[in-house]
């Protein structure tokens, strides 16, 4: 299945994506930045993948730059658009058009803590547990069905970098894992999600 990829910035889950490709039902045949110079631009380089950089800050808003990324996704023809560190409010008819195509990785155990600084928010509140969730797009920020969770304990001496260290490397293992399973047809779904196999992992 054909995959495009959105991000803003590093790309380390787009990294984890490139290297699980062999193994997977996937290709990642494009990659969008909305930030020009993103070392992300340089993962899709190295791996020789299509990629290019739609600056939002050249729109004069929200909508019309939602419109030119939308029609450049589809030129791609992507059965899945995966988001990856993308860091933009998508407008809702970006997010019907894709609908049930569009799927995200949040670092934090949806529902809780959903938008921003959710590791600071976690220690704040003094979690047990702390974790990433795969879950599909939809106009609520956050709060499409869930496609896949992980979680781990929070230590008492963890800081913001230690825990963002450790969910950091479970997301690079479960958002391939997720898209994959999308891909192979082991997982459908898209208001809620069904496993057609009992044991994904
Ligand atoms: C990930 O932690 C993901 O949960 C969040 O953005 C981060 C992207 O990191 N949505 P990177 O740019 O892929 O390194």
């Amino acid at each position: 299945k054909r995959v495009v990829v959105l991000l803003s910035g590093n790309g380390s889950t787009l990294q984890a994506l490139i290297d699980q490709q062999p193994d997977s039902h996937y290709d990642i045949v494009g990659v969008f930045s909305n930030r020009p110079g993103v070392f992300g631009l340089q993962r899709a380089a190295r791996a020789n993948i299509p990629h290019c950089t739609i600056n939002h800050q050249d729109f004069s808003d929200r909508g019309t730059f939602d419109q030119h990324m939308l029609q450049s996704i589809d030129q791609l023809n992507p059965d899945y658009v995966v988001l990856a560190g993308y860091m933009r409010i998508l407008s809702s008819d970006f997010i019907r058009h894709f609908s049930g195509r569009l799927i995200n990785i949040h670092p934090s155990l949806l529902p809780k803590h959903k938008g921003l600084n959710t590791y600071q928010n976690a220690l704040a509140l003094g979690d047990r547990e702390h974790g990433t969730t795969v879950h599909f797009v939809t106009d609520e920020l956050d709060s499409g069905a869930i496609i896949l969770q992980a979680s781990l304990p929070v230590h008492p001496v963890d800081t913001v970098q230690t825990l963002e260290q450790r969910v950091k490397a479970m997301e690079q293992k479960i958002y391939p894992l997720a898209v994959d399973c999308l891909c192979s047809g082991r997982l459908i779904g898209k208001d809620s999600v069904v496993w057609l196999d009992n044991h994904p992992l």
